[in-house]
C-alpha cells in the first residue's frame, strides 16, 4: 500500500480521488478546510506550512503520492492564492517526504480554463513566486468588475500548468525521481459547478466556452482515474505533462494549434 496526501478531499474531485485510493487499499491523508484528516486553510502561507508539517508527521515522514485538488473558481483575488500558491507552496513543503519514498509521484489539477483569456501579468507574478504582487494584480483586476474579474481563475490555472512544466524537469523533482504532472478537466459535475449547470442559461454559457463532443459533462471519477494513474508507481516516465481529460474540449478549441 502507498500513502497519499490529497487536498480538497472533502468534496468533488478530491473526495472521489481519495475514495478511489482507499478502495484499492491505499492510505489517504486528506487536507481540507473541514472534514479531513488535516484541517487547514491553503489560502495562507501559515496554513500551507502547518498542513504540510502535520501531513508529513501523520505519514511518518514518507509520502508516496501527493494529489492537489483543492481550489475555488470565484472571481476574487483569493482564488489565485488557493489555486496557485496553495498548490506550489504545499508541494514544495511536502517534497522532502516525497523524496524519501521509493516511487514518489505528484499531480495537480489545472483546467481547460487555462487556455482561456488570462492576465499575463498575474501569471508571471505567480510564476515569480511573488504572492503579494500577484494578489495586488488580482485585486486590481477584480476591481474592474465581473467581466474582467473572471480572469483570476483562468490565470491561476494557466500559472499552475506552467509551473508544473517548469518544475517537473528540475533536479528537485525529476532529479529526485518524483514524477510531477497535471490534469486539465473540462466541465466536471461537482459542487463547484452545480449552480452553473442547474439553469439552461448557465449550461449554454459553459458549453459555449468548453465544448465537450465526447460524452459531455464529466463525472469526478473520470478525473480521479487519471490522477490515480499519474501518481501510481507504474507511471515511470510521464513528467511535466498537462493531460486534457475534457471530452475533447482542448482538441475542439485548439485543433492544430499545438
Ligand atoms: P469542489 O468545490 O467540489 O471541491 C473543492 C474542495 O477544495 C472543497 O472541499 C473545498 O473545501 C476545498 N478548498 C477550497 N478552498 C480551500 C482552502 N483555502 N484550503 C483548503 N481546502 C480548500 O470543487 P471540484 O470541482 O472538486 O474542484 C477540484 C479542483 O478541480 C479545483 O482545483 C478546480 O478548480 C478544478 N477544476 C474543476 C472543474 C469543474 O468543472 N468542477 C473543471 C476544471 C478544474
Amino acid at each position: 500500500t502507498r500513502t497519499y496526501v490529497v487536498t480538497g478531499s472533502a468534496s468533488g474531485i478530491g473526495a472521489t480521488t481519495a475514495q478511489t485510493l482507499r478502495d484499492r487499499g491505499d492510505r489517504v491523508i486528506g487536507i481540507d478546510l473541514k472534514g479531513a484528516e488535516v484541517e487547514a486553510d491553503l489560502s495562507t502561507h501559515d496554513g500551507r506550512i502547518d498542513a504540510a508539517a502535520r501531513a508529513t508527521e501523520l505519514a511518518g515522514g514518507v509520502i508516496d503520492g501527493v494529489i492537489a485538488c483543492a481550489g475555488i473558481s470565484a472571481p476574487i483575488a483569493k482564488t489565485i492564492s488557493i489555486n496557485y500558491f496553495g498548490v506550489t507552496e504545499l508541494l514544495e513543503a511536502l517534497r522532502p517526504a516525497l523524496a524519501a519514498a521509493e516511487a514518489p509521484r505528484a499531480a495537480v489539477v489545472s483546467s481547460m480554463a487555462s487556455l482561456q483569456p488570462n492576465s499575463k501579468e498575474m501569471v508571471e507574478a505567480a510564476l515569480a513566486g511573488d504572492e503579494a504582487k500577484t494578489l495586488e494584480i488580482a485585486d486590481a483586476v477584480v476591481a474592474q468588475g465581473p467581466e474582467v474579474g473572471y480572469l483570476v481563475y483562468p490565470s491561476s490555472k494557466r500559472a499552475i500548468a506552467r509551473w508544473v512544466r517548469r518544475e517537473a524537469v528540475t533536479p528537485e523533482w525529476a532529479g529526485a525521481g518524483i514524477a510531477l504532472n497535471a490534469v486539465a478537466p473540462g466541465t466536471v459535475v461537482t459542487p463547484m459547478t452545480e449552480q452553473l449547470l442547474a439553469t439552461e442559461e448557465g449550461r449554454a454559457m459553459v458549453d459555449a466556452a468548453v465544448p465537450m463532443p465526447l460524452n459531455s459533462h464529466q463525472p469526478a471519477q473520470s478525473i480521479a482515474d487519471v490522477l490515480v494513474w499519474l501518481t501510481d508507481a507504474n507511471n515511470t516516465h510521464m513528467a511535466g505533462q498537462v493531460i486534457y481529460c475534457d471530452g475533447g474540449a482542448d482538441a475542439s478549441l485548439r485543433g492544430d494549434d499545438i
